[in-house]
């Protein structure tokens, strides 16, 4: 892992600028890329995009699941935007909200004219399970190359993580073309990475 900061992407401005929920009708009609960050609830969503706009807690996190329940979109610098998805498959959520979810995922997902890629976010600690499978199936079905993302690497020792990625790929039988981004939300380690990935896909 480098800490030089390989990234030329310089973070000038920031807003969030929409906010759609479960109820809003109509999807905001965005002329700029987006990018979404999907995953199960408190796997550290709104930690990464904090990182990657290299803010503190621009977006809410919050220790206790289902903390964002609307898709929020934060435009950066005027050219593209990281979009915020609630989390997944915890199972205090409202039951409307719960029921709403997919369908709300599913119509921004296969709605948005410049959705550029989704980034699916994994906890190191936990084994993929069914609920992000699906997500990994939907994210390829929508015609997305997957970016999976490993967060928390710092509640593993060293040694500890080699074993989890690879539980990880099996699990989700990601192809070797498939590159995982190790992250860590404590000393932002691997943002540069990430931000890199994006720069790329943007290009
Ligand atoms: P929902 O909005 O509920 O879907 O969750 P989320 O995926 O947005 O997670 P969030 O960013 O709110 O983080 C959940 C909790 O995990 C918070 O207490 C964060 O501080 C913590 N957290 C996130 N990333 C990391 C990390 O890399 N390392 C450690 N140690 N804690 C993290
Ligand atoms: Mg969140």
């Amino acid at each position: 892992m480098t800490l030089i900061t390989t990234s030329d992407m310089k973070i000038k401005s920031i807003e969030l600028e929409y906010v759609a929920g479960v109820t809003t009708k109509k999807l905001p009609d965005i002329k700029l890329p987006e990018i979404a960050f999907a995953g199960r609830s408190n796997v550290g969503k709104s930690s990464l995009i904090n990182a990657l706009i290299l803010r503190k807690s621009f977006a809410r996190t919050s220790s206790t699941p289902g903390k964002t329940q609307t898709m929020n979109f934060y435009n950066v610098n005027g050219e593209l935007y990281l979009v915020d998805l609630p989390g997944y498959g915890y199972a205090d959520v409202g039951r409307d909200f719960k029921a709403s979810w997919g369908p709300m995922i599913e119509r921004y997902l296969n709605g948005s004219a410049n959705l550029k890629a989704i980034m699916l976010l994994l906890d190191v600690r936990r084994t993929p399970n069914a609920d992000d499978i699906q997500m990994l199936r939907w994210i390829e079905n929508a015609g997305y190359e997957p970016v999976v993302i490993v967060t928390k690497t710092d509640k593993l020792k060293r040694s500890q993580l080699p074993k989890a990625y690879k539980e990880i790929r099996e699990t989700l039988g990601l192809s070797g073309e498939t590159k995982m981004y190790p992250f860590s939300a404590v000393g932002r380690v691997g943002r540069d990475e990430i931000m890199d990935r994006i720069d790329e896909i943007l290009s």
